[in-house]
């Protein structure tokens, strides 16, 4: 199933690197073409003869060879792949990687590609739990790069813990993973709605909410990924515009439904917006002064955009897909819920303080649909974002790649 597919392996200077040459054998065995980067201080670990006599190609390393950018500049290097490895992503290379640095091939080639990217961290315990490592990860992460392990166990230092580079088999299997989903909703349009909503009290002042949109746009990336025409509409949030995706931005619930109703008609709908369920009944046009006495605030309700999508009539998508954020009692108060607003599935999750849920990396949902309830493990919002587009792909019958 990788047969025809390119992959681009950076190989960064870590003495895991020698496990670098089994997956590529690896890769190869599975039809892969797999053409090689590496750093300098990878070439003190494994030679470009070896990497060059297994991946049947020449190896590429030294951004300023003339020869090198002739033959093959480095955009061009990140064009012609599908999916870029980092094998092993050293903390140095996140590093640079989470800063845009650019001082080498490997780095040019990462800054350059608009393409899948995934890394395999190899370092000691120490380093690995470093501060400036774990802020460089959520970076990444934060930009779609998927982090394969490490693991832990006894490290090349003598020490004992996380830093050990998974196994040449995981990484093949995280990499059949990303093919398996190729294409899968390619034909089909999707539409999610993301972040909270600000409401205006005057110029100054909104209600809003905790919401980071984190959630909502890890899952326009996993549909645009599998090849879904993908329209999100979002509140303010601090998330990077999904590649490959309309990005529409919007600040009121009243903005978001316009938004949403202009983008009709879908296949499918996924509401995974923190709407505010109220506005100010009227908005002061200059600001509001503190002379006096407080003033009170009169509160309307908004519309209910996952409510309207799901009765639209001729326009509603074959699919709605909307979100229960609950304290308490998460899967009890979700079940109704769906009902009530006539979605077909409902992802509920408890967002109580301390469950890290808004704001936080990680979710622990249940699916909910007419006739099923199934509660996930907990894992990255990412991880949830391509579970449930994997959900969505089998709905519509389209299947994986064959293994
Ligand atoms: N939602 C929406 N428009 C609103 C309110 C909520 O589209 N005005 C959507 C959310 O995007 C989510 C779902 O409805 O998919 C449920 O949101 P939630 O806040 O859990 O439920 P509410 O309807 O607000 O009910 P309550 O706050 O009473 O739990």
């Amino acid at each position: 199933m990788l047969q025809n597919k390119r992959i681009l392996l950076i190989v960064s200077g870590g003495i895991a690197a020698y496990k670098c040459l089994e997956l590529i054998r690896r890769l190869r065995e599975h039809g892969a073409a797999v053409r090689c980067v590496l750093t300098k201080a990878a070439t003190e670990f494994v030679t470009p003869l070896s990497l060059s006599a297994l991946s049947g190609d020449r190896v590429y390393g030294d951004l300023f060879s003339l020869t090198d950018e002739h033959e093959m500049g480095h955009i061009q290097l990140s064009r012609d792949a599908d999916l870029l490895v980092v094998v092993p992503a050293t903390a140095n290379i996140l590093a640079r990687m989470a800063q845009g640095i650019a001082d080498d091939v490997a780095t040019t080639v990462l800054l350059a590609t608009d393409k899948k990217v995934m890394v395999a961290p190899s370092m000691n315990v120490r380093m690995w739990e470093h501060a400036a490592t774990t802020a460089n990860l959520s970076v990444l992460r934060q930009r779609d790069i998927q982090v394969l392990g490490p693991n832990s166990g006894d490290m090349a230092c003598g020490e004992f813990g996380e830093g050990r580079m998974v196994e040449p088999d995981e990484i093949l299997r995280a990499i059949q993973d990303h093919f398996l989903d190729d294409g899968r909703l390619t034909g089909l349009k999707a539409l999610v709605t993301s972040g909270p909503t600000y409401e205006p009290i005057d110029p100054v002042r909104y209600i809003a909410n905790r919401s980071s949109g984190k959630q909502g746009h890890a899952i326009a990336t996993a549909l645009a990924g599998m090849g879904a025409e993908t329209t999100l509409v979002t509140g303010p949030t601090q998330q990077r515009n999904p590649s490959g995706v309309d990005v529409i931005s919007i600040e009121t619930a009243r903005e978001m439904l316009k938004a949403c109703e202009n983008a009709l008609p879908t296949d499918i709908a996924v509401c995974a917006a923190a709407v505010s369920d109220w506005r100010a009944e009227e908005s002061a046009d200059k600001k509001i002064k503190k002379e006096g006495d407080p003033p009170s605030l009169s509160l309307t309700e908004n519309p209910d955009i996952l409510r309207t999508l799901s009765n639209a009539g001729n326009d509603r998508p074959q699919l709605v897909v909307g979100f229960a954020a609950e304290t308490g009692d998460v899967i009890a108060k979700a079940v109704p819920k769906r009902e009530r607003k006539g979605c077909d599935w409902i992802v509920a999750n408890d967002v109580s303080t301390g469950t890290d849920t808004f704001g936080g990396d990680t979710n622990q949902v249940h699916l909910i649909t007419a006739t099923s309830t199934e509660s996930w493990p907990e894992m990255s919002k990412q991880d949830v974002a391509v579970a449930l587009a994997r959900k969505i792909a089998d709905q519509f019958n389209r299947p994986a790649a064959a293994e």
